[in-house]
């Protein structure tokens, strides 16, 4: 008798994992992403395709983001953020807004991207390399009989008064990766300087770090200050757009991902992450038409993708622009000493 009840308490048992678990029971995730949208999509529904999690997604700036998990610290309502810019990530990590987690996958990452991991104190890692430089839109310059920048100091032209945007920093992470860049590039106070010079030509700071690329792809602007790779996407879907990566040397980003503190999906927020980090879910990159390096060693780079062989790269010390207080103190700055300044 005995025998047959737990015979019988084993067959439900096996009854209930077996017959009775939907795709549902799989749980949720909420991602929140700051690549492009076409890519967000395409994570998402392959994450929920190869393991049955319903993931809902949100698409923001990396700036955005980080305000937004501010916000919810005490009350998180994202599990996991997937993509922008490193600075804002390392940051995260600082202010505690973002979990450790050693992931299985990092053996097989590049340094760059395990030396994320490693600045962060094992709260975010690299899924993505990425570097910055302008856009342009050759039909324009064409017709206006302008040279294309090469160099930063191009930017400064007269020729290109009211012809540039770039994004805000307080938004967008590829705004504070620019002006990181140039304060690497040129000591704080010439950086400055230069960004208020450069404030005469500017006709918009967008929110979104991509918007000024786009806009150039529209022929709404002639010149941006975007991630180069941004512009292979534009270029490939048939817009006049070329890149370069600027004569004095450039910065770029470490494209990263990190597990949201208190996240209430916390199992699926670790298999999205170790998820991410294959190169399976790293060809989806391409896929959706983005161009960066992705962080295993094993993804295929894609053969449009930017070579970062062919640019002078600055040795962009993410450690420290990554800082709660240099990154804030550096957009304030800018806030009061560009930002603030009338319309040209
Ligand atoms: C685009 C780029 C990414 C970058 C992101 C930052 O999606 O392709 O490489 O990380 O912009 O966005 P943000 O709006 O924060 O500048």
């Amino acid at each position: 008798m005995k025998t047959a009840t737990a015979g019988i308490a084993f067959l439900l048992a096996l009854g209930a994992t077996a017959f009775a678990t939907p795709a549902s029971a799989q749980g949720v995730l909420n991602v929140y992403c700051s690549v492009q949208v076409e890519w967000c999509t395409l994570i998402a529904n392959e994450f929920q395709k190869a393991t049955g999690v319903k993931v809902s997604m949100t698409q923001k700036g990396s700036g955005e983001t980080i305000a937004q998990l501010k916000a919810e610290a005490q009350n998180p309502k994202g599990d996991v953020w997937f993509g922008g810019t490193g600075d804002p990530h390392l940051q995260a990590a600082e202010e505690n807004l973002t979990e450790v987690y050693k992931s299985p996958k990092m053996s097989e990452l590049h340094p760059w991207a395990v030396k994320q991991n490693t600045d962060s104190g094992g709260k975010t890692v690299g899924i993505y390399a990425g570097a910055l430089g302008f856009g342009f839109n050759t039909e324009l310059l064409a017709k206006k009989n302008v040279k294309a920048p090469a160099c930063w100091a191009d930017l400064l032209k007269p020729e290109f008064k009211g012809e540039i945007q770039m994004a805000n920093p307080n938004s967008s992470g590829t705004a504070y990766v620019a002006i990181a860049t140039l304060v690497q590039l040129m000591g704080e106070d010439k950086a400055f300087d230069y960004l208020k010079k450069m404030h005469a030509n500017i006709n918009a700071y967008t929110r979104s770090g991509t918007a000024p690329m786009k806009a150039v792809a529209r022929g709404e602007t002639m010149v941006s200050i975007s991630f180069v790779h941004d512009g292979v996407t534009e270029a490939l879907a048939g817009f006049p757009v070329k890149t370069a990566t600027p004569c004095e040397g450039t910065g770029y980003e470490i494209g990263s991902t990190s597990i949201i503190k208190g996240a209430r999906n916390m199992a699926n927020a670790k298999k999205f992450y170790d998820w991410a980090l294959t190169p399976e879910a790293q060809k989806l990159e391409a896929q959706a038409k983005q161009f960066q390096v992705p962080s295993n060693q094993a993804t295929p780079l894609p053969p449009e993708a930017p070579k970062f062989a062919d640019m002078k790269l600055i040795d962009y010390d993410q450690a420290k622009y990554g800082k709660s207080a240099e990154r804030k103190r550096l957009i304030a700055r800018w806030d009061s000493e560009v930002g603030a300044l009338p319309k040209p």
